[in-house]
């Protein structure tokens, strides 16, 4: 300490012995900037030169320090830059690595050390600031298209060396790999996560969150769009109500699709809606019923994507409205029928067979006749309601 303290004693006074005597072999001199300003978990890039009177020989050591000179603060200094200077130039550039709010700040100095215990510190103070981490990691997405495999990036933020940074994805479930790229010392590192777009994945939100150093997290969204070639639902369907046609095509796709009825052409009255999720199409017809119209009518969805094609099958609406109680009263008809019967069936059988029993055979022929009658009829009724739905 005693020691030290003498030493920048004996600086400062040579400093002074130097203004003094202009043309003292002591004449260094220091380019630098006097602050910076970094983010907790980020680096920040210190570019510098200094210049030396010529009775100083290489090797000449540079440490940077904070506080104690004999306490190094840059564990490796990282030399940026070394052509462009001239013979009594050297560059003294430094990476603040691995920032920590609280603990990287501070006021430091350049040390320069050559021959035998030569020794001179620079005057000059480099101020470092570290705030808050306010950078958000930016997610790289390509167009998304279903069947395509699609790999969508997540960058570090800052271009630091070797960032000690965990990424985690979340909704998407896909492979994840991590990648480098840049130039030494300018590097970016990035998560990459590759997966198969499909169409549940459109307006899904995509979270990279980075933990740098396990104790600052930042994170972006994103929110995915994923084209895909149109596809027909099932709820498209075709009616004949009294004399009108009315068909109504359900095609989702993205882009939006356009649908078209080849069959029925320009003549008809078009009404078209869009879903608020802006992925699926309708497409309403309504024209007067053609007398030899087919069983099914073509309807044709289209986008940048792909085409597609769906038969419709044409239902007669008249017997629609039936469908709601028709699918249970069959079922409490049958039921009703098949009780009533058992009961029916009973009594007359006990009735018979108390009364005359050398024609019993004959009655019970008659009882399983009936039963099966009932059961035909209804049997029908189910079938024709089934073929309604
Ligand atoms: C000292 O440095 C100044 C400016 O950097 C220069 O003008 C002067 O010639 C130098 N003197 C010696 C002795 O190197
Ligand atoms: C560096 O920061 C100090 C204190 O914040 C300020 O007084 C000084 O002017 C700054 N220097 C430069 C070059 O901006
Ligand atoms: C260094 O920067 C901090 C924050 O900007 C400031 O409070 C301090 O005064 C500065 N010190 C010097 C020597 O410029
Ligand atoms: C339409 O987009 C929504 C998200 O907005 C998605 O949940 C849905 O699956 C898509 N519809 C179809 C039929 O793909
Ligand atoms: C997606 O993110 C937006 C805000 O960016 C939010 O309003 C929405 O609720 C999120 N959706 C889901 C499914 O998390
Ligand atoms: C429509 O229904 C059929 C049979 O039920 C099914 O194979 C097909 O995948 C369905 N299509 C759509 C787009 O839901
Ligand atoms: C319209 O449909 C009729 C037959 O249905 C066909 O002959 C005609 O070429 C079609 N017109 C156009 C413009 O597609
Ligand atoms: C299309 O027709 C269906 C019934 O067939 C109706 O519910 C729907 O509102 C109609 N859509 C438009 C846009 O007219
Ligand atoms: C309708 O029926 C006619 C004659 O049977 C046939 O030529 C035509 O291809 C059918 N169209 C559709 C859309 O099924």
């Amino acid at each position: 300490m005693l020691q030290t303290l003498l030493f920048i004693l004996t600086v400062i006074k040579m400093t002074d012995c130097e203004i003094l005597n202009p043309g003292a072999p002591n004449n260094f001199s220091i380019k630098v900037l006097e602050n910076f300003t970094g983010e907790a978990g980020l680096c920040i890039r210190v570019f510098c030169s200094f210049t030396f009177p010529q009775s100083v020989s290489d090797p000449i050591r540079r440490t940077w320090f904070k506080g104690d000179p004999q306490n190094p603060a840059v564990e490796d200094a990282n030399y940026f830059r070394n052509v462009g200077f001239s013979h009594n130039e050297k560059d003294c550039s430094f990476l603040l690595n691995h920032l920590v709010q609280g603990e990287s700040d501070g006021e430091y100095r350049l040390k320069l050390e050559w021959g035998k215990g030569n020794v001179y510190i620079f005057p000059q103070t480099v101020n470092i600031t570290v705030k808050e981490l306010t950078q958000k990691p930016p997610i790289k997405v390509p167009l998304l298209t279903e069947g395509d495999e699609a790999q969508i990036t997540c960058k570090v933020p800052g271009n630091c060396i070797k960032p000690l940074a965990d990424i985690v994805w979340t909704g998407i479930d896909g492979k994840t790999s991590r990648g480098v790229r840049g130039v030494p010392g300018q590097e970016e590192h990035f998560s990459i996560l590759t997966f198969h777009p499909k169409p549940e994945h459109h307006n899904t939100n995509l979270t990279c969150s980075v933990a740098l150093q396990g104790r600052t997290w930042t994170e972006s969204t994103v929110i995915l769009k994923v084209r895909y070639a149109p596809k027909i639902l099932n709820s498209s369907r075709c009616f004949v109500w009294g004399d009108e046609l009315s068909c109504m095509c359900v095609s989702s796709g993205v882009p939006l699709p356009q649908i078209y009825w080849p069959i029925l052409n320009s003549t008809a009255k078009h009404c078209r809606a869009v879903s608020t999720e802006n992925n699926i199409s309708i497409s309403n017809i309504s024209i007067p019923a053609l007398r030899n119209i087919n069983a099914s009518i073509e309807c044709v969805s289209k986008n940048l994507i792909g085409t597609t094609k769906m038969e419709i099958q044409v239902h007669n609406r008249v017997e629609k409205p039936k469908e709601s109680w028709s699918l249970s009263t069959p079922w409490i008809f049958f039921t009703l029928s098949v009780v009533l019967n058992v009961i029916f069936a009973s009594c007359l059988t006990v009735i018979l067979w108390k009364r005359e029993k050398p024609t019993k055979p004959k009655d019970k022929d008659h009882v399983y006749m009936t039963a099966m009658k009932r059961e035909e009829s209804v049997y029908e009724t189910i079938k024709m309601s089934s073929e309604r739905s």
